[in-house]
């Protein structure tokens, strides 16, 4: 049985601890470390999985799983370089952070795979994109897939794809809860109580979303089974184009993955 810590258990940290204990994995197979002492506390009384340290992580885990803040990574990489065992398993969930700097940081042929979570991993839903670094496997990638499964969706891509990733997925969830606090706004433009027009707009996301999961088809076509001609949605429709907000989607997320990539050029290590 593999041991997995989980290296800094914050907002990403702790959904992947809840996520493996929902899916059955024993809290004795699992470890995490944290800075604050109160919040080592309080996730051991939820969880009932131990805290350790980075070095007490290193000699028992075979899976260290980095979810620090990126600024965070410089200390966390010093402090593992020195006790790292031969194979352990590095998997980098952080956003930006190539393999390549882990492979420069830590002992030659350390296995890492990277990975770009979202934050419906706190319910179970996340979408996660993997890539293995130099010396993963594919046997490591299984282990990482295996692992992410409990807690939503897996796809493998090239690491080189990582930042459109990230500006697809990675950011995904914020772009859905800007568009439904728009409609929200709707709402109230045309009477609605909030807390109706919240109700009606979030079941609404929650339908579309699950037709979109289940029903396989495209979504033009889910769409058009809504728009009759000369209806309300088609006159809805109509003003979405005239306002580019197709455009302004293809535009914006193209942004996303430029900034990803800025962001990420500090980190690589130069050839
Ligand atoms: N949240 C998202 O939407 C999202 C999506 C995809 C990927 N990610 C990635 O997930 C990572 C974590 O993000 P987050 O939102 O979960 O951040 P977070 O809530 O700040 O969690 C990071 C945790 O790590 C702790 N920490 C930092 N350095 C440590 C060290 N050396 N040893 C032990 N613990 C340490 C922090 O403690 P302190 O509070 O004391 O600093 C904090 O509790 C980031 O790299 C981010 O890019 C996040």
């Amino acid at each position: 049985m593999t041991t997995t810590a989980v290296l800094g258990a914050g907002k990403i940290g702790e959904a992947l601890l809840s996520g493996l204990i929902h899916a059955g994995r024993n809290a004795d197979d699992l470890l995490f470390t944290e800075r604050s002492e109160a919040r080592r506390v309080e996730l051991t009384k939820r969880y009932g999985v131990a805290s350790v340290t980075v070095a007490e992580a290193a000699a028992r885990a075979d899976v260290l799983v980095v979810a620090v803040k990126p600024q965070d990574i410089d200390p966390l990489l010093t402090e593992l370089a020195p006790v790292l065992r031969a194979q352990t398993l590095i998997v980098s969930l952080c956003a930006g952070l190539p393999t390549a700097l882990y492979e420069s940081r830590l002992p030659e042929q350390t296995p890492v795979v990277r990975v770009m979570p979202n934050t419906p991993m706190l319910v179970g839903e996340a979408m996660s994109a993997i890539s293995p670094g130099r010396h993963a496997t594919s046997g490591h990638l299984n282990t990482v897939e295996e692992m992410l499964a409990s807690v939503g969706q897996v796809v493998r891509v090239p690491e080189s794809q990582q930042d459109a990733v990230t500006a697809l997925s990675g950011s995904g969830p914020a772009y859905f809860f800007y568009l439904v606090e728009a409609m929200i706004d709707a709402g109230i433009l045309l009477g609605l109580p909030r807390a109706v027009a919240g109700q009606l707009i979030i079941q609404s996301a929650v339908g579309s979303a699950k037709m979109l999961a289940e029903s396989n088809e495209h979504p033009v076509l889910l769409r058009e089974a809504v728009t009759s001609p000369a209806g309300t949605t088609i006159m809805a429709i109509r003003e979405l184009e005239r306002h580019g907000v197709r455009a302004a989607m293809l535009a914006a997320i193209e942004a996303a993955r430029d900034r990803s990539a800025e962001l990420g050029k500090p980190h690589t290590p130069r050839a």
